[in-house]
């Protein structure tokens, strides 16, 4: 699956590439039922991947080489098989062990009933039955995600204090900071009422299904959300007052630590409330990703972006790809490339790698040109596409099992990435363990993608990411300030050309698939500083289709 000295041996790799930090997705005790995101241990490493001191040796590497490190908290709920569970499996109703949970009796006169008509987010009911130690069955407790992810009861101060404990035993070891999971789930509405709405993990997939089946001029819309109506168990107002105890649990460290939230929040307005001077620092923007290739869309979602965390003074992020979104290289290269599919099967449309690409790589541009924080997720700077003909016995998604395949899932984005193309499993196991099959396969087309075919060839995925962040570093773009060119009519999104400079840089992105004639006076006035694709420019002064370029 993958090791922390695995991670500690790619440090250097990372530092070429020339990122600042990252993030690990969790490595702590689990028995794997989501991928690590259902936790038994907070404070100890899964022997699958290490052990603390293996841990400890990566993080020294890591600040070393001046990388900061960024791990996971997974706060909403634990494993069924950490030792607050078991604990509470085995006591009586209304025991403190159970009120570290969210049990309650069912209704019906047996109490055979769920307790509310709540559904997991990865499909089925999000209530499951106990059978108690009598064997007769008992209460029901709450897990919005898989059955084996018990949801924790946040109105219990001990819960609070647990985590907060947690977070200081990683602050301690000197991790830099957490990327908090769920981070809008914490807190359920009193009495916990029924809700009609149904929920999605990824904000924007419930509408954007709605608008497909319902053949109608609004399947062009932007995904407005699934918060409609309002959900009694995201974006409660109770969250902020966790987050912000855990502001004051980081000022008692020095050095610059921060919290990032993934909270599927809409709108901005309300996401950017999770980064208010006294809460978090930082929350992911994923209007951002969900905006696809389109001008239009994706100018909205920087402009709203920007507008937003300008009012609470915290920086924007910008994010494409993740481990639980289709990767947007080949969600450009759909025939909806605005499109957000649940995972794809090889029954599925397959998509167009090669336009996928160019876009992906114009996309990548365009985002390496803001202000604020970019994120990457590993990958992307091979270019890699999703898997896409995964078997489904492979699957491992509890979200594909619980749906019965109707949701495909997110093992297409998580297949192991491609380091050598002549070694077996592409070279993932390489190094310290025996060389072996990663846990899932890898499709055959990861050769061509692999990180040693590109390293050093001028145009490649790779020494194209290199150059950007190495520009965005050296233009301080981040910290830049971002203004529309619409004066001199270079910035026209409904004519698929999206314009902007960040200091001394102008980007000039063409969504469209016909090439894009610039003045002469325009371009010998200014230096190409990077071309999205080795032929993002013609001869004869022509940004191609699908391509960007920053000029300075
Ligand atoms: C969000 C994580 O990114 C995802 O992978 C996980 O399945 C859910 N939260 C539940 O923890």
């Amino acid at each position: 699956m993958g090791d922390l000295p695995g991670v500690t041996s790619k440090l250097e790799y990372l530092k070429e590439l020339g990122v600042d930090a990252v993030w690990l997705s969790p490595f702590y005790a689990s028995p794997q039922a989501d991928a690590g995101y259902d936790v038994s241990d907070y404070r100890d490493v899964d022997p699958r991947f290490g052990s603390l001191a293996d841990f400890d040796e990566m993080l020294t590497q890591a600040h070393a080489l001046k990388l900061r490190i960024i791990v996971d908290l997974v706060p909403n709920h634990t494993s069924d098989e950490h030792e607050w569970f078991v604990q509470a499996r085995a006591a009586k109703p209304g025991s403190e062990t159970r009120n570290r949970y969210i049990f309650r009796e069912g209704k019906g006169e047996q109490g055979e009933l769920p307790p509310n008509n709540w559904q997991s987010i990865f499909g089925g009911n999000a209530w499951t039955r106990l059978v108690e130690a009598d064997g007769t069955p008992g209460q029901w407790y709450l897990h919005l995600f898989d059955t084996k992810q018990p949801d924790l009861n946040w109105e219990n101060p001990e819960v609070r204090s647990e985590m907060e404990a947690v977070l200081r035993f990683w602050l301690d070891r000197g991790v830099d900071g957490f990327r908090v999971d769920v981070a809008h789930g914490m807190i359920k509405a009193e009495g916990l009422p029924d809700w009609d709405g149904a929920a999605a993990m990824v904000e924007g997939q419930q509408a954007e299904d709605s608008a497909d089946s319902a053949d109608s001029a609004d399947s062009e819309k932007a995904p407005e959300g699934n918060m409609n109506p309002p959900s009694p168990f995201f974006d409660q107002e109770g969250v902020h007052e966790i987050y912000r105890a855990w502001n004051q649990v980081l000022k008692e460290y020095d050095g610059d630590r921060m919290l990032v939230a993934e909270a599927w929040v809409e709108p901005a307005e309300r996401l950017v409330r999770y980064i208010r001077p006294d809460e978090m620092q930082q929350a992911f923007n994923f209007e951002f990703l969900l905006a696809g290739w389109d001008a239009e869309r994706m100018t909205a979602a920087i402009t709203n972006s920007l507008a937003a965390v300008e009012s609470v003074g915290a920086p924007s992020t910008w994010v494409m790809s993740n481990h639980d979104t289709v990767r947007h290289t080949t969600r450009y290269g759909l025939s909806t490339p605005t499109g957000f599919p649940k995972g794809i099967s090889a029954a599925d449309e397959q998509p167009d790698e090669a336009l996928g690409l160019l876009r992906a790589r114009a996309a990548a541009a365009i985002m390496l040109a803001l202000p604020g924080s970019a994120y990457l997720y590993q990958g992307d700077e091979l270019g890699l596409p999703e898997h896409t003909t995964l078997a489904a016995e492979l699957r491992q998604d509890p979200a594909f099992a619980r749906t019965k395949g109707e949701e495909i899932g997110r093992d297409g984005c998580r297949v192991p990435l491609p380091w050598y193309d002549q070694e077996p499993g592409y070279g993932f196991s390489h190094g310290s363990v025996e060389p072996s099959q990663p846990w899932l396969p890898q499709p055959e087309s990861f050769a061509s993608y692999a990180a040693d075919r590109q390293d050093g060839v001028p145009g490649s995925t790779l020494e194209f990411y290199r150059e950007a962040l190495a520009l965005r570093s050296e233009y301080e773009l981040g910290q830049g300030v971002l203004e529309w060119l619409e004066a001199s009519g270079l910035h026209q999104p409904d004519k698929d050309i999206l314009s902007f400079r960040n200091g001394e840089l102008t980007v000039l992105a063409n969504f469209g698939d016909q090439p894009l004639a610039l003045s002469t006076e325009f371009l010998e006035d200014r230096g190409v500083r990077l071309r999205s694709q080795p032929k993002a420019l013609t001869e004869n002064g022509e940004l191609a289709p699908n391509s960007a370029i920053w000029l300075s």
